[in-house]
């Protein structure tokens, strides 16, 4: 997935999934091995340590076999639960993390998370899945499940933080549908390999805070340095009198970079 454009319907499909990480193919992190969609912990840790508290209770959505639970629990975080609709990932997460307390795994499917009570998180993350679903048979409605549900897991003010390839054309009118309520900062990372080829030359941010207009776009002069860039949303559960959804005022944000 990558560049706004799904490669294959497949991505919502739990048969390609447990195929996936059943084959031996270390470079699609199958055979046990692991695999981190667009972004890393180091390159995230500096947002996440500001934005998430190590006491938090964390979900992590479609964990995948990804590093990004495992590298937080060693970072200090309390209570991981990593939930993914393949059983067969699922099963290989449990047996390698056995021996860390602090990450769970369960088999699910995002669309129906009715097992967790309501207000139960005060962190959703997201690395991938919400561009899977995107990608689904039943798109946009699978994805539009799966969003009101992570509203109703949320404690108000709890944080939605979603890593997508998904630019805020494609992204904001899903996740300002009725029924979720947030306050949404945005942050523009570049992508590792273009991180890689720009560090040869002068040093470059590697996270860029990016202010959305009044109706959740970019600014109509915004020019993204790398259009691979991956997006990240900060969405803050709102109290349900607010507005339904709106970007962040400028003093409310915290830079991370
Ligand atoms: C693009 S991968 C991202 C994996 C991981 N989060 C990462 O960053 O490397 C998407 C993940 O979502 C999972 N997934 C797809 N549809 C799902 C669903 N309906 N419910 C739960 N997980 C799902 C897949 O099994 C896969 O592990």
């Amino acid at each position: 997935m990558g560049s706004g454009e799904c490669r294959s319907n497949d991505y919502g499909a739990a048969a390609y999934w447990d195929a996936r990480y059943s084959s031996g193919s270390p470079a699609s992190g199958g055979g046990g091995k692991f695999f981190d969609w667009y972004q890393t912990y180091a390159a995230l840790r500096p947002l996440l340590r500001a934005r998430i508290p190590a006491a938090s209770r964390v979900l992590m959505l479609g964990c995948g076999n990804s590093l990004l639970s495992e590298d937080m629990a060693k970072d200090g975080y309390k209570d991981i639960v990593n939930i993914d609709i393949s059983s067969v990932v699922i099963e290989q997460m449990r047996e390698k993390h056995k021996e860390i307390p602090q990450l769970t795994y369960m088999q699910m499917d995002v669309r129906d998370m009715t097992f967790f009570a309501d207000e139960s998180f005060d962190c959703v993350l997201d690395k991938g899945t919400l561009d899977a679903m995107m990608c689904a048979d039943d798109a946009p409605d699978g994805a539009s499940k799966m969003l009101a549900e992570v509203a109703r897991l949320l404690r108000p003010h709890g944080i939605y933080l979603l890593i997508t390839y998904g630019a805020p054309k494609e992204r904001v009118p899903i996740l300002c549908q009725a029924g979720c309520s947030w306050s949404i900062t945005l942050y523009i990372m570049p992508t590792p390999r273009y991180q890689l080829k720009m560090s040869k030359g002068a040093p470059q941010p590697t996270m860029e805070e990016v202010a959305l207009t009044e109706d959740g776009q970019l600014p109509p002069d915004y020019v993204l340095k790398d259009p691979e860039s991956h997006f990240i949303y900060i969405c803050h559960k709102l109290a349900v009198k607010e507005a339904n959804c709106r970007a962040t005022e400028p003093e409310e944000t915290t830079n991370a970079n």
